[in-house]
């Protein structure tokens, strides 16, 4: 017995299993080294990725903590500046990577999520000179995991350009779930890939895959992070059995994502009259404000937890349900018996 089986499972998208037919293709996958650059399947796979979103090159890494980073580091030089939003997982999550592996200055905007005012960002900015640290790139998430799931507009992610370019600094997107924006909002992934210098983006959460994520960029910059990868310890061997998993998620895993949001729709309708909504919700992640509540966020989660159902909990007062491709309408069914019930009495 798994988690799978005694719980429906709203943690998270990372807790996807690979399916019989991911399965099927991993099991049959060609496979070479890949620190020699002969694993024709992650070589397919990069060359693909790197495709979707209209850049020249893409490198497979073992997460996408890593391939966030690797991106900073080719964007930042050490003691230089990188600006985020203060709920961004590159600092919220990433163990102080940056500056850890980088030697990188971060500065934060206020958590706005999907919300950003490119006016903010550019009055942040800060120019060479020696009397202060430089700003050297700008990194957005989208969609946003702390804002609930938001998505960036993308008239605002055209002025976010406007702004990198207008100061010569990079704009990276922490592309985690790029495909539910592109999904939500029917963005073209080329349109969102031609307005960053580098992307992450991870195959491991809706979109299903067990393992990876990739960095996306022009090929000189891809060259340069294969060796930051080998310098992390993210050089993999025999990984086009990753690889396969990653490119049956490309072809079968995307246009599904509209199921995830459905649900996460339905999921935000059942608890939105307990005033609990923290965001409106797009995509498949619905974030719970329990400021206004007597149960906090551990015991909203543990209440459900001995009816079912797993909940995270992102701080003492917020909370979060995922949808994906793990969760069934039987699974909605079964938490909505479950959630309504204990928020009428928090
Ligand atoms: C927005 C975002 N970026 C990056 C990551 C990092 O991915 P990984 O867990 O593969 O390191 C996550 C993980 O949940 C995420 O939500």
């Amino acid at each position: 017995m798994t988690v799978a089986d005694l719980f429906v499972d709203l943690r998270s998208d990372t807790v996807t299993r690979p399916t019989a037919g991911m399965r099927e293709a991993m099991a049959n996958a060609e496979v070479g080294d890949d620190v020699y650059g002969e694993d024709p399947t992650v070589n397919a796979l990069e060359a693909e990725v790197a495709a979707l979103f209209g850049h020249e090159a893409a490198l497979f890494a073992p997460s996408g903590s890593m391939a966030n980073q690797i991106a900073l580091q080719l964007l930042v030089s050490p003691g230089d500046e990188l600006l985020c939003d203060a709920d961004a997982h590159v600092v919220t999550y990433e163990i102080g990577a940056a500056a850890a592996y980088g030697g990188i200055s971060s500065r934060t905007w206020p958590a706005v999520g999907a919300d950003i005012d490119p006016e903010v960002v550019a009055g942040m900015i800060r120019p060479d000179g020696y009397f202060a640290v430089p700003t050297r790139a700008i990194a957005v998430e989208q969609t946003h995991n702390r804002g609930g799931g938001g998505v960036i507009p993308l008239a605002t992610l055209r002025d976010l350009r406007g702004v990198a370019d207008e100061a010569g600094v990079a704009l990276h997107c922490d592309g985690a779930r790029i495909w539910h924006a592109h999904v939500a909002d029917g963005v073209p992934l080329i349109e969102y890939g031609r307005l960053f210098d580098t992307l992450s983006v991870c195959l491991s959460k809706g979109l299903g895959a067990p393992v990876g994520s990739l960095v996306v960029g022009s090929a000189d910059k891809i060259e340069r992070a294969r060796t930051i990868r080998k310098r992390m310890g993210g050089g993999m061997r025999q990984a086009g059995v990753l690889a396969a998993a990653g490119r049956y998620a490309l072809a079968q895993h995307i246009d599904r994502l509209a199921d995830d949001h459905a649900k996460a729709a339905r999921l935000a309708e059942a608890v939105a009259p307990f005033g609990v909504l923290a965001t409106t919700v797009r995509t498949n992640l619905v974030a719970l404000d329990l400021t206004k509540h007597t149960l906090d966020a551990r015991a909203l989660a543990a209440a459900a937890r001995a009816e079912g159902v797993l909940i995270s909990v992102l701080g003492p007062r917020t909370a979060r349900l995922v949808t994906h491709l793990g969760v069934s309408d039987a699974d909605i069914d079964r938490a909505l018996a479950v959630l309504p019930r204990i928020l009428a009495n928090a």
